[in-house]
């Protein structure tokens, strides 16, 4: 009996169906080839089921999707409905009830993709950030004083705990060793300015990274961090940071490998149900013509496979989309690729199939 996977795909907003689409016709093909099985339930949460029925996430789904093997989800944001909605109605909140507290985000150049730092190749560009996901600012802690009134004030803390920063350095430390390239592990930081909570943080790397003596330690500032990644990527392998320095960081990252097209990554609970996305968001202005580029999606789905323990789909997949960015694509940008969103997954089944390329 092969293995089979229950897949929650939470296709939401904008462009989020369209590439999902994709991604899940990539898994697909997957299955005969390697052995397993994928059944998949999709969720319609997401702006428009907002509008309708004023329903974000209710609790009941979120245990359901507790009992998946993974979620793939597609975007999170709708035009006609405010900020912070559905961010925390949905992403925030899958992100911590699931407890995922790892965000993983490649940065990696695929072969024949235009990025600004023209210089440099994909053996320049290929590293992964690690960002705590479930602490730092985005908890929510904070409030205002005299709100509305000209003296208001507003706080908004940033929470590090002992054991939330050691779960994420310890996956960050695991990772990199099993990743085996240049096994040097970044704290990104701020320890000049925010000298309590980086001051925890840099703690909890030094002693921790005593059991990882294989692992080289490396620190840098997050504003230093910006520089060099754009200047000298090859000085990275994986970083590791808060939650909001990993926002920023990451964003900075998809550009340098190419942009939002093709820049994926996962929410890990290591232990429990792990949530794949491409981050581009929901590109409202591509949506429904079929012109968004799916193999941000795709690569997500492919991180997906391999956090299940399908090494060689994944692997597999990530071949496909390097042939397909190396030989076919014009550019990673929506509506100039040469192709349409359903003929890049075309080209990545295609090329799965054995049909094209070196296989
Ligand atoms: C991301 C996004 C989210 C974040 C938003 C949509 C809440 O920017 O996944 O990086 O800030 O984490
Ligand atoms: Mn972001």
């Amino acid at each position: 009996m092969s293995k089979t996977y229950r897949i929650a795909v939470i296709p939401g907003d904008g462009t989020g169906p369209e590439v999902v689409e994709q991604a899940l016709r990539v898994v697909a093909a997957c299955q005969e080839p390697f052995g397993f099985r994928v059944e998949t339930e999709h969720y319609p949460f997401g702006g428009d089921r907002y509008l309708e029925t004023g329903e974000v996430l209710p609790d009941s789904a979120v245990e359901e999707l507790r009992s998946a093997h993974a979620i793939l989800l597609g975007a999170i944001g709708h035009p006609d409905v405010k900020p912070g909605i559905l961010e925390q109605g949905i992403l925030l909140k899958l992100r911590f009830a699931l407890d995922q507290y790892v965000n993983l985000r490649p940065v990696k150049l695929y072969p024949g993709v235009y990025t600004p730092i023209k210089d440099k190749g994909p053996d320049e560009i290929d590293f992964v950030v690690v960002r705590e996901n479930t602490e730092g600012l985005y908890v929510g802690s904070g409030g205002f004083l005299r709100k509305g009134t000209p003296d208001e004030v507003a706080v908004q803390e940033s929470v590090n705990t002992r054991k939330g920063v050691e779960r994420c350095l310890r996956f960050a430390y695991e990772y990199c060793q099993r990743r085996n390239k240049r096994k040097k592990l970044t704290l990104v930081g701020k320890t000049n300015v925010l000298t309590y909570a980086f001051d925890l943080w840099e703690r909890a790397f030094n002693e921790l990274g005593a059991a990882y003596p294989d692992v080289e330690r490396d620190y840098a500032h997050v504003d230093a961090t910006c520089m060099w990644m754009v200047k000298n990527p090859e000085w990275f392998d994986v970083l590791v940071t808060d939650n909001m320095f990993g926002d920023i960081i990451t964003d900075l990252g998809a550009m340098i490998q190419g942009g939002m097209g093709i820049a994926a990554g996962g929410n890990i609970n290591p232990e429990g149900v792990s949530m794949f996305e491409p981050i581009g968001g929901s590109a409202p202005k591509y949506t429904g013509k079929n012109v968004i580029n799916p193999l941000a999606a795709i690569c997500a789905a492919a991180m997906m496979l391999e956090h299940l323990g399908e090494h060689e789909a994944g692997a597999r997949i990530e071949r496909a989309v390097q042939w397909v960015t190396g030989s076919k694509l014009q550019s990673l940008a929506a509506g100039r690729m040469g192709y349409s969103t359903s003929e890049v997954g075309d080209l990545v089944l295609a090329h799965l199939a054995g049909e094209v390329g070196e296989g």
